[in-house]
């Protein structure tokens, strides 16, 4: 076990920030605990941090190998990663291939729908408001970013879709939606950080269109983890699979 982690900076709802002895770098810890609804449904599922770790360090590799600058230094631990310290941005950055989930519930889209170009949506990282969706015009009159900022942020946003979907589709599944977090390195670029794990995107089967990822919690289904387990087993190569004895996790 690497023992980097000292001071406790931050507790979101499924994950821990750290710092550690350099100011250029915090350690992320993926807590097992599991929540929806705003919150408002929460458990703890053995072996949940450490597969969501091993997904989003594998899809943050993957991005870096495709010219996307990401937050990920290394995975230390099986549940930690060491990233580049970012000052974040209160954004949640959706990007949505197919019609599912909240915006069938807002707009008239037909369930399933191809969303040709891609639909990307500002949310407002924001507990007090409940994450209310933004435009252009609210976020820079909040001073959260700046036209430019956010023009930056939809091209990389392209990008990672492109790079995800076309990994994900070789391999079985389907990008049907994500949610991404950006923050400014110390030259001030903006980077990929948090995660990219069945906790924030849709995956589907290409072919059955079952689900394999958090929407099977939502729905109160059993079967979660092994779905979270199931892509881990997709996305991982034999080695990458040894290395972290996936099996005995
Ligand atoms: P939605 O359909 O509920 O708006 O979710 C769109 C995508 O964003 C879905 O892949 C789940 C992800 N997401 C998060 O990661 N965190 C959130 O708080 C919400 C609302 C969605
Ligand atoms: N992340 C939000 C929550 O934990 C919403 C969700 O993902 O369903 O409540």
């Amino acid at each position: 076990m690497n023992e980097i982690k000292r001071e406790l900076l931050y507790k979101g709802k499924a994950k821990d920030v750290y710092k550690t002895d350099n100011d250029d770098e915090v350690l992320i810890k993926f807590r097992d605990d599991i929540t929806a609804l705003d919150g408002g449904k929460k458990d703890t599922l053995s072996k949940k941090g450490a597969y969501n770790a091993l997904i989003s360090s594998k899809l943050f590799s993957v991005l870096e190998d495709n010219g996307v600058d990401t937050q990920f230094l290394n995975l230390v631990n099986v549940d930690e990663m060491l990233t580049k310290s970012l000052d974040m941005i209160p954004l949640e950055v959706i990007c949505r291939n197919i019609a599912a989930g909240s915006l069938l519930k807002k707009y008239p889209f037909e369930k399933n729908q191809e969303l040709v170009p891609p639909i990307i949506q500002f949310d407002y990282k924001n507990d007090e408001f409940h994450d209310p969706m933004l435009n252009d015009s609210i976020i820079i009159a909040l001073g959260i970013a700046t036209q430019d900022d956010l023009d930056n942020i939809r091209t990389i946003t392209l990008k990672i879709n492109e790079v995800l979907s076309n990994f994900l589709k070789e391999r079985g599944l389907l990008l049907v939606d994500f949610k991404l977090e950006f923050g400014f390195d110390k030259d001030s670029n903006i980077v990929l950080g948090d995660e990219i794990s069945p906790d924030t995107t849709r995956l589907w089967d290409a072919d059955t269109l079952d689900n394999f990822d958090k929407d099977i919690y939502r729905k109160g289904e059993d079967g979660v983890v092994d779905a979270y387990k199931k892509v881990v087993n997709i996305v991982l190569t034999s080695e990458e699979k040894d290395k972290w004895n996936v099996d005995n996790i």
